[in-house]
């Protein structure tokens, strides 16, 4: 009873000292102390704190199955980086990982290598290939790889909403040596969805909503540890301000564009084109 601004912290924490899980006392005592803590520091008024609830309420409204505004809002806040950095400190040598955004999809379809998996998306024609290996160098053969991109006008496949077909996306698997290869369009730079909350909280702050151009990759193989990471695009204009700070020096590749001819899989373009060469390093999963 009568607890005040001196004393309410440390109330909250005696209430929920019993909880069962070590792990949730701790993160929620922190969670608390830090809560409080800010609400001191910036001497909250009581129309700021309604404002943060109606913003929140906001972000919650705005997700559906499609569009995850939460994500977004830990992307711009540098949250989803800080996680993604101090939960993936890799070994030397080893690719690094970058934030899993809001579009990935868990059901794409499972294509062979080699195959075009724009799916009907619009963009130049692209011709990806690499290899993925461990960090002592051996091929890493049968890795799953998810990949997913922007099309042309810089949307993914579940933003256009009169599509419900799933592109420039796919789940392709390494060779038995840890090669991959595929086609593709060229990704181009895009906003992350600025219709929103935290679109108007971006303007609020005077920052852009734009992400360089890249290609996210998510990889899953036996004996290693998963990596989420993206390759952007060298000359991109927004490498040095993405919106959700994802980009990494050792991501950044060349898209090399090639006149019409022979493309590396044998199909003959009447048009300009692109390649890409990017090689994965997985760390190895703990023992
Ligand atoms: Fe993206």
């Amino acid at each position: 009873m009568d607890l005040n601004e001196d004393t309410i912290t440390q109330a909250v924490l005696q209430r929920n000292a019993t909880a069962a899980s070590p792990r949730l006392r701790h993160v929620m005592a922190l969670l608390v102390q830090h809560l409080h803590a800010f609400a001191r520091e910036a001497s909250l008024t009581e129309e700021e704190w309604s404002a943060g609830i109606e913003f929140l309420t906001a972000v919650g409204q705005t997700c559906d199955s499609k569009r995850q505004e939460f994500i977004l809002l830990s992307d711009v806040l540098g949250l989803s980086t800080l996680v993604t950095a101090s939960n993936h400190r890799k070994p030397r040598g080893c690719t690094e990982a970058t934030v899993l955004g809001p579009f990935y999809v868990a059901n794409a379809p499972e294509l062979p290598l080699g195959a075009d998996i724009a799916q009907g998306a619009k963009g130049e024609p692209c011709f990806v290939r690499g290899t993925v290996r461990r960090d002592d160098g051996q091929p890493v053969a049968d890795a799953e790889m998810h990949v997913w991109q922007s099309d042309e006008d810089g949307f993914y496949d579940v933003q256009h909403v009169d599509r419900e077909v799933l592109a420039a996306r796919a789940v392709l698997r390494s060779d038995s040596e840890g090669r991959f290869h595929f086609r593709s369009i060229v990704p181009e730079p895009y906003p992350i969805p600025h219709d929103g909350p935290v679109g108007r909280m971006l303007t609020a702050l005077n920052r852009h909503p734009w992400r360089p151009a890249h290609l996210h990759f998510l990889i899953h193989a036996a004996g290693c540890q998963t990596l989420t990471t993206h390759v952007f695009r060298r000359g991109d204009k927004y490498l040095a301000s993405d919106a959700v700070f994802g980009v990494r020096s050792t991501l950044v590749a060349d898209w090399a564009r090639q006149e019409p001819g022979t493309a590396p899989d044998g199909s003959v373009m009447t048009s300009p084109f692109h390649t890409l060469n990017f090689d994965f390093v997985l760390a190895r999963a703990d023992p």
